[in-house]
């Protein structure tokens, strides 16, 4: 609980302070390792002045909406409530793409809220341009400076890139003097899933990541937020190769003697590795026991039953059985789905692992640290920030390291603080 006299204190101190900006940016489906087999000088120029993770460790279930929903709250997937890409309604068989799901306030504001609203509530101009979640009011507020991409947008245009790049740094930083932006860009995911991860497609598109890297920072230096800005660079989730054309023994469910689609309510497959059903009424049992154990690759869960490891079982939008599989593999209903994701498995699996980097006046240098989970990002701008975070499943404990230790000015207004 904080009162709006103390909320003006912070701001009166802030103002006063050392706070830099924050900008948040995300690479969709860059992998953790997408650096090893392409030449990136910029890439590698931020990891010498900043930190470079080894990788972070997303939530599952590995995509991308509810993957960024947890850097934007802190929370598991299934605190949050954002379970899929796709909203969908059981009782009328209703599901909405990834991109009109965008548009759902109800399925965004489940009880969790993203980190601009939090910053604007406690004085702090927040913005945000394509990231997922941007479009949605959040106990009727929005991020207050925004750009939703248009329904139909080519999601991997530099030109356009750098269009949005000079908006948020020139305009959004510079001259309307945000404290706080998150920036999205749909690259290298495409490019991974059209063409899979080793391939020199994905390659250049790395290459056009790093330039972009690049940019962002020539860009920050020319209008002098060098030393004023932080950037934190990351992904929602990595890539992997999916095993087809006979290769493997695919999961194709109606294939599975016992089971039968006449007694599922409602399902959510064919979208990669992972899946959920609702059993029709009296049904639960019986499409558990036909589906438990008939494919050496299929993990097959009652939802109550699901490691507690992956954090996704306790929310009412989860149905009662869910599948995932090993990687290589997807599931298939009825026929083979021949344009599958390529993530979204176990977050165990390396190849689901993001990058993650920092550098700014905030975080040290030339520093190399060890692997954490992307819960933790969130406590991590918070702190950045100097706003209160609200209640979450990460801890700063675990993202510290990379700050530079604490100056004096800070302990100052702490100790004012507590004896206001
Ligand atoms: C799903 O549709 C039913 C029937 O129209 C409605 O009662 C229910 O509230 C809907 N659920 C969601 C989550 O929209
Ligand atoms: C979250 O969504 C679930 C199911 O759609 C609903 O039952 C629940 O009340 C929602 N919680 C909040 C806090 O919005
Ligand atoms: C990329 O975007 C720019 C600026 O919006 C546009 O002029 C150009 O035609 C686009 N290029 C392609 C290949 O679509
Ligand atoms: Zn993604």
């Amino acid at each position: 609980f904080t009162s709006p006299m103390v909320v003006g204190i912070y701001s009166f101190l802030r103002s006063g302070s050392t706070r830099n900006k924050l900008l948040l940016i995300s690479f969709d489906g860059f992998r953790w390792d997408y650096d090893r087999d392409v030449d990136t000088p910029n890439l590698d120029k931020m990891a010498q002045d900043g930190v470079k993770a080894q990788y972070v460790t997303p939530p599952f279930l590995t995509i991308t909406s509810p993957t960024h929903f947890t850097l934007l709250t802190g929370r598991y997937i299934e605190n949050h409530g954002v379970v899929h890409n796709m909203w969908f309604n059981t009782t009328t068989q209703e599901k909405k793409q990834y991109y009109m799901t965008q548009f759902v306030d109800a399925y965004w504001d489940n009880g969790s809220l993203p980190i601009w609203i939090t910053a604007q509530r406690q004085g702090l101009k927040a913005g945000s341009l394509h990231f997922p979640g941007t479009a949605a009011t959040y106990k009727g507020e929005t991020v207050r400076v925004r750009e939703v991409e248009p329904r139909f947008y080519d999601y991997s245009n530099e030109t356009d890139w750098r269009l949005n790049i000079d908006k948020v740094i020139g305009e959004w930083f510079h001259q309307q003097n945000l404290d706080f932006v998150s920036l999205y860009f749909g690259e290298p995911d495409l490019a991974g899933h059209k063409y899979g991860p080793d391939s020199a497609e994905r390659r250049e598109m790395v290459q056009q990541v790093d330039r972009t890297v690049g940019y962002i920072r020539d860009k920050i230096q020319e209008h002098g937020l060098t030393d004023r800005l932080n950037i934190i660079l990351t992904a929602d989730h990595g890539m992997t190769t999916v095993l087809r054309d006979g290769l493997v023994e695919e999961i194709i469910l109606s294939k599975i003697p016992g089971f039968s689609f006449k007694d599922i309510q409602f399902h959510l497959v064919d979208y990669g590795p992972a899946g959920m059903l609702l059993p029709k009424e009296g049904m639960l049992e019986k499409v558990y026991q036909a589906l438990k154990g008939s494919h050496p690759h299929l993990h097959v869960y009652k939802k109550k039953e699901m490691p507690s490891r992956l954090h996704y079982s306790n929310h009412p939008r989860l149905l009662p059985i869910i599948l995932f599989a090993d990687p290589g593999y997807v599931i298939n209903g009825v026929r083979l789905c021949l344009d599958s994701l390529k993530h979204g498995f176990d977050n165990q699996v390396m190849d689901m692992k993001p990058f993650f980097r920092v550098v700014g006046p905030d975080f040290q240098k030339n520093l190399v640290c060890g692997p954490f989970d992307t819960v933790n990002v969130y406590p991590l701008m918070c702190h950045l920030l100097g706003i209160n975070p609200e209640i979450n499943d990460g801890h700063l404990d675990n993202t510290k390291h990379m700050l530079v230790p604490k100056k004096n000015t800070e302990g100052k207004s702490q100790s004012l603080l507590v004896s206001l």
